[in-house]
């Protein structure tokens, strides 16, 4: 059987304009995401690697062109329309994790399924289970101060899957983590979405990101310019997250 297209996007252009200056930031791409496939984008600053990205989101609305989202086409869609759509299909994975500060781990990730029309009880079992998946089962009630950037990027990787979404779209979700931390979040990243069946969009920098691709494309002024088809899998075999330890018991009095 074919594996499913995900997000089809044809001939896509995003103009910007402020006061005098217009920036043609996409000029025409075309791309293909296939159902639970890890694709990277990579390509320089400026590239409209985001403008890509938050339109796919549906953060964004392009100037011309198309994108189809599970068989539907976005681009006349209504506002409501987009924001369900968005809710149910997509979960998002930022540079900087864009946890809510006062609400802990498990909160973070019950709250979008929640929002989304889920009971308490099944919601709160669903993030539990999302977070153990990304290690961080001794981490529930921690807030997002209280871990570690690489934790957070987990946090944020359980929000971005918990809903059972298509697509899973992530801005830069390295950039601020150092390169062993960065590796980690990538593995957990693909790892959790290949158990949801969710594709996965990166766009980065990163070449650790770019190295772990099953399929690369290069952004340059606004149009993708390289693509590789399938790479070799040996770089990615499935090994099991490692947990984060248990916390060490809070004290005050040193050990002698
Ligand atoms: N809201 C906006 N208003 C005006 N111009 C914008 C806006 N957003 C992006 N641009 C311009 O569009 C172009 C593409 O920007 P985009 O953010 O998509 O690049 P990028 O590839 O993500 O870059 P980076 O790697 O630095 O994140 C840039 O020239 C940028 O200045
Ligand atoms: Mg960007």
């Amino acid at each position: 059987m074919e594996t499913p297209t995900i997000v089809q996007v044809a001939n896509l252009e995003k103009t910007y304009r402020l006061g005098n200056v217009t920036v043609q930031a996409l000029r025409g791409v075309n791309f293909t995401l296939y159902q639970a496939e890890f694709v990277v984008i990579t390509g320089p600053s400026g590239s409209g690697k985001t403008t890509l990205l938050n339109i796919i989101g549906t953060l964004d609305k392009p100037s011309s062109g198309t994108v189809t989202i599970d068989g539907e086409d976005i681009t006349g869609m209504k506002d409501g329309q987009l924001t369900k759509l968005r809710r149910h299909k997509i979960g998002f994975i930022f540079q900087f994790h864009n946890l809510i500060p006062v609400l802990t781990a498990l909160e973070n990730v019950e709250l979008p399924l929640l929002t989304a029309g889920m009971k308490p009880k099944p919601a709160r079992e669903r993030a539990s289970l999302m977070l153990e998946r990304v290690g961080l089962k001794e981490r529930l009630t921690h807030l997002p101060d209280e871990l570690s950037g690489g934790e957070q990027q987990r946090v944020a990787i359980a929000r971005a899957l918990a809903n059972h979404p298509k697509i899973i779209l992530a801005d830069e979700p390295t950039g601020d983590l150092d390169t062993k931390t960065g590796s980690e979040v990538v593995q957990i990243m693909y790892e959790s979405a290949k158990k949801e069946n969710a594709s996965v969009l990166v766009v980065t920098h990163d070449p650790v990101v770019a190295d772990r691709a099953e399929k690369l494309f290069e952004m340059r002024d606004g149009i993708i310019t390289k693509g590789t088809q399938q790479r070799p899998r040996e770089a990615f075999r499935l090994r099991a997250i490692e947990p984060v330890p248990p916390e060490p018991a809070r004290s005050l009095s040193q050990p002698n």
